[in-house]
């Protein structure tokens, strides 16, 4: 028989407890909610009403359910009104001296059955639960922000947790329709030891002016479908918390590198630049714990993607290519009414990616989503042709052949011949120097890169890459041209993985060394992505649809060029590739795909 857990109390209620008492109190649990004083506890009461007004203005809560809720919170400034609860989960800041005097506290404050549990995210649970006479009663209980919303919770037990402990906590999580894994302590668990090394990285891509705010945030929403970018997700979390979780994994993970706090951190909180909590951190809020992102000096000024700064006017476009990515973006331009000129390297295969762009229009209008006239234009405004001196009148030229630097030199050294100047000359290459390719002609202010995403009908995002020697005018005209195709171009510096492959594989190749190492499975590592996330696919489902192999030859050109210890690839992932286990396309990856 699971224990009954009829009131729990929660300690702190900053970003996380308050959030955390709205789940106990939900799931008709009474909770005693206690701060460190009066103002800290009326921020607390704010944050909880707020909350839950929100949630019965959208309809999720109903207003005699929202007052329940209310009645069943008691509020209280100080330890001593714990003294009879079933449960204690502590939400205090992510410091190990001062969670160690509130256990200490809390063991004298409890009755002896009392489970007494912290919500850290970097800190040892082993540590914490030592400053107690009880540790075999002392878990973590790990819940993701917002804690309303988020479904996993990450249930940590130390080696001394009693079992009975840790069944005891996975049928309360159960009852409060939570998902849990159960692991051991170390630190950052599943989530966060995946989570902030990206998280820092895309940091360190903001200060040193690698790309904008908007522009990393934008890159990682759209191009892998998560559902906040990296830097609006630090305000979410504070960068106070985010800032001492870092340090922890840095101090007790091996001392990784990559989660040294980038400086710039550091200096945002002793500004008192918080994230949303203070009202400012990477953006600026409407207020104090408002979710509502208002603009700021630093937001760029709204274009209509007409020419601005110094943009080319564009009409016509040579693709260049023949393979899924050449299809896809001759589609794209013919779609959006520029008129296209396709080169490919002879008549026949010409004719192949006619009838494959003529077979992906015709699915459109099959779905509804296309107009007959309109395919009919899209066609009619594409000129076949299978030599580049076709392309002597074009604006811009988008060359998506083979990834080999040879070829793309020598290809750029013909387009620098025949082409007209002023031309934009743009390389879709995922993984090449885009300077290589600028530096085999006579104009590299010219030259961009501009990375499609697959499918690049359906992708809504476009990497504008531009190289110490491009043009402003060149990459305002790239970007100009991404929102006239309806996509949004993100403007970033020349190196290994753009902006969104190196923020993603690395995290990725994290992933297969966490399970490498035997810390979880594959499917509580995907399942943890998921639902403390909110990612669309955890990572093994994501391995398994972009194949291990090209993940590993992404992994291995961000390792070369970026000669960071953390990104050598996971031997696990290279032996899965020698053994031909490339994903779905061999039917087994991470997974068995055989049966499906
Ligand atoms: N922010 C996140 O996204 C997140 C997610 C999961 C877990 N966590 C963890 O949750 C914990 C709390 O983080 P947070 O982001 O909510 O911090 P926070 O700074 O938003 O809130 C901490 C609260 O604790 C209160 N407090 C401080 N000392 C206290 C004391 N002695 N007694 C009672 N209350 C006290 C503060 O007044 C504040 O309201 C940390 O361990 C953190 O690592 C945070």
């Amino acid at each position: 028989m699971a224990r009954e857990f009829s009131t729990v109390g929660v300690v702190g209620l900053g970003t996380m407890g308050a959030g955390i008492v709205e789940v106990f109190a939900r799931n008709g649990i009474d909770v005693v909610a206690v701060e460190i004083s009066a103002p800290a506890l009326e921020r607390g009461r704010a944050t909880l009403k707020g909350s839950t007004d929100r949630a019965v203005a959208k309809g999720k809560l109903a207003e005699a359910d929202r007052d329940a809720l209310h009645e069943r919170v008691h509020f209280a400034v100080g330890l001593d009104a714990l003294h009879s609860v079933d449960l204690v989960i502590e939400a205090v800041p992510e410091h190990l001296d001062l969670k160690q005097r509130i256990f200490a506290e809390l063991d004298r404050v409890c009755r002896p059955e009392t489970i007494l549990a912290t919500n850290t995210s970097s800190l040892s649970v082993t540590e914490i639960s030592v400053a107690t006479s009880r540790p075999n009663q002392v878990v973590g209980i790990h819940f993701f922000n917002p804690a309303p919303v988020m479904k996993l919770v990450e249930v940590v037990r130390t080696v001394v947790t009693a079992p009975e402990v840790v069944a005891d906590v996975e049928a309360l999580c159960a009852r409060l329709g939570k998902v849990d894994v159960t692991i051991n302590d170390r630190a950052g668990f599943i989530a966060n030891a995946l989570l902030f090394g990206y998280l820092n990285h895309a940091v360190s891509m903001f200060e040193s002016h690698y790309a904008t705010r908007e522009d990393i945030d934008a890159a990682m929403k759209l191009g892998c479908g998560l559902p906040m970018g990296p830097l609006a997700l630090m305000d979410l979390i504070g960068l106070d918390t985010a800032y001492e979780i870092l340090d922890t994994m840095y101090r007790r993970g091996g001392r990784d590198r990559r989660h040294a706090p980038v400086p710039l951190l550091k200096q945002m909180v002793t500004a008192g630049l918080l994230g949303r909590k203070s009202g400012r951190g990477f953006y600026t809020y409407e207020r104090p714990g408002s979710p509502v992102v208002v603009p700021d000096e630093a937001t760029p000024l709204a274009t209509d993607g007409a020419l601005a700064d110094g943009a080319r006017a564009i009409a016509k476009v040579g693709v260049v290519g023949s393979g899924t990515m050449a299809t896809g973006i001759i589609e794209v331009f013919a779609k959006a009414g520029y008129e296209v000129v396709s080169v490919t390297r002879g008549m026949e295969k010409s004719a192949k990616v006619c009838e494959s762009v003529k077979t992906s229009l015709n699915k459109g209008v099959v779905r509804g989503k296309l107009a007959e006239a309109d395919r009919d234009a899209a066609l009619g405004r594409i000129s076949w042709s299978a030599t580049l001196d076709h392309l002597a009148d074009v604006d811009l030229v988008v060359e998506a052949v083979v990834e080999e630097l040879s070829v793309k030199k020598a290809l750029f050294a013909s387009l620098d011949e025949i082409c007209k100047p002023g031309v934009v000359l743009a390389t879709t290459t995922s993984s090449l120097p885009v300077i290589d390719v600028a530096m085999a002609t006579q104009r590299p202010a010219d030259v961009v890169g501009l990375h499609f995403f697959n499918p690049a009908p359906v992708m809504p995002l476009v990497e504008v890459v531009r190289t110490i020697r491009t043009s402003p005018e060149a990459t305002a005209t790239a970007r100009a041209v991404c929102a006239a195709l309806g996509k949004t171009g993100v403007v970033c510096g020349d190196r290994s993985g753009f902006i969104v492959n190196a923020l993603l594989f690395p995290y990725l190749n994290d992933a297969v060394k966490m399970l490498e190492a035997s810390y979880s499975t594959a499917d509580d590592i995907d399942h943890a992505m998921k639902l403390g996330c909110g990612y669309p696919m955890g990572p093994f489902e994501l391995l398994d649809v972009v194949g291990l192999d090209v993940s590993l030859a992404i992994q291995r050109e961000l390792y070369l060029e970026l000669r960071e210890p953390g990104f050598a690839p996971a031997p696990l992932l290279e032996h899965l590739v020698t053994a031909g286990y490339l994903g779905r396309k061999t039917r087994r990856g991470f997974r068995d795909h055989s049966h499906r």
